[in-house]
C-alpha cells in the first residue's frame, strides 16, 4: 500500500484529507501536536477502513520540529506528502504579539520548506512521488491585518510554482492548494470572529477542498484555487492595480474587526 504523510491531520483540511486517503486504503502517517486527537482519528480510520496508521505528535512551529518529524520517518517510503499544517493570525502588525507570529512564520513558512527539503530527495531519486503544499487565496495578494499570514501563503505559491518548474521531468509532482474560506477551526485559531470575517454559508467544507486538492495532485497540476469566486479573487491583482486590491482588502477586513 502506498503511504501517504499529512500534517495538521488532527482537524480542518488535514482531517479531511486522513479520511479521503483512508478511503482509498493508503497508508496514513497523521502528524500534529496534539497526540490524543490524532490516536483518536487514527483508531477511527482503522476500525473503519481497516488501513494502517502511524501518528506523530510534534510541534512543527519549532525550529527543530520538521528534522523531529522526519527522523520519525526514517523507515518509511513517502509516497504523498500533504504539506498542510498552519494557522493564522488577525490585527494589525503593530498589534500583534511578536513571538505568536514568529512562531506562525516558522509553521507556515520555516517547517513547511524544511520538510519538503527533507522528503524530496528521496521522491527524486526513487523518480516518483507527490507533494500538496497548502496555500490560500491571500498568496496572490497583499492583506492588511493578516500582514504575516499572507505573505507566508505567497511563499508558498511562489515556492511551489518554482520547485515544479524544477521538477519537470523527475517523475515527481507538486501542487499548491490555495484554499479560499473553509469551515475549519482556522477563524477561531486565528482569534478571528467566524461569523464576522465570512459568511458561514459561503464557507467551503473542507471535505470539498480536499478533493478537489487531490485531484488536482493526481493530475501534477502546479496550483489550484477551489471554487470559481475563490479563484476569480485571485485574479484581482492582474485586473486592477495592486495597491487598489490592497485598499478594498484593508476596507473589507476592518469591517470585520
Ligand atoms: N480554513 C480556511 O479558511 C483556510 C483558508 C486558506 C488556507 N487555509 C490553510 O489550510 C491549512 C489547514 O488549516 P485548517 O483550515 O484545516 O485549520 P485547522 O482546522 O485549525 O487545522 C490546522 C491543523 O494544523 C495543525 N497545527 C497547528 N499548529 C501546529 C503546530 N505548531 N505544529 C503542528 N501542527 C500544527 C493543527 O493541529 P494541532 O492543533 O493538533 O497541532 C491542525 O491539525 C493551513 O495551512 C491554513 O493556512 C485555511
Amino acid at each position: 500500500m502506498p503511504t501517504v504523510l499529512i500534517t495538521g491531520a488532527s482537524s480542518g483540511i488535514g482531517a479531511a484529507f486522513t479520511e479521503l486517503f483512508a478511503k482509498l486504503r493508503y497508508r496514513i502517517i497523521l502528524a500534529s501536536r496534539d497526540e490524543g486527537k490524532l490516536n483518536h482519528l487514527a483508531t477511527d480510520l482503522q476500525q473503519r477502513y481497516s488501513v494502517t496508521t502511524l501518528t506523530v505528535a510534534v510541534d512543527l512551529a519549532q525550529a527543530d520540529g520538521a528534522l523531529l518529524l522526519y527522523e520519525r520517518l526514517h523507515e518509511e517510503q513517502i509516497d504523498i506528502f500533504i504539506n498542510n499544517a498552519g494557522c493564522g493570525s488577525f490585527g494589525f502588525l503593530h498589534e500583534l504579539d511578536a513571538r505568536s507570529e514568529q512562531q506562525m512564520l516558522q509553521l507556515n513558512v520555516m517547517s513547511l520548506s524544511h520538510l519538503l527539503m527533507l522528503v524530496l530527495p528521496d521522491m527524486v531519486r526513487r523518480g516518483s512521488g507527490r507533494i500538496l503544499n497548502v496555500g490560500s487565496t491571500t498568496s496572490f495578494y497583499p492583506c492588511p491585518l493578516s500582514a504575516n499570514y499572507s505573505a507566508s501563503k505567497a511563499f508558498v505559491l511562489s515556492l511551489t510554482e518554482a520547485v515544479a518548474s524544477e521538477l519537470q521531468g523527475t517523475g515527481v509532482s507538486i501542487t499548491a492548494l490555495c484554499p479560499g474560506g473553509t469551515g475549519t477551526s482556522f477563524f477561531q485559531s486565528a482569534n478571528m470572529d467566524e461569523q464576522k470575517v465570512a459568511d458561514p454559508k459561503a464557507l467551503m467544507s473542507p471535505d470539498k477542498v480536499a478533493q478537489i486538492g487531490y485531484k488536482a495532485l493526481m493530475r501534477g497540476q502546479a496550483v489550484v484555487v477551489p471554487g470559481m469566486q475563490n479563484w476569480l479573487l485571485t485574479q484581482a491583482p492582474r485586473l486592477f492595480p495592486r495597491r487598489f486590491v490592497t485598499r478594498i482588502t484593508r476596507s473589507v477586513l476592518e469591517r470585520k474587526r
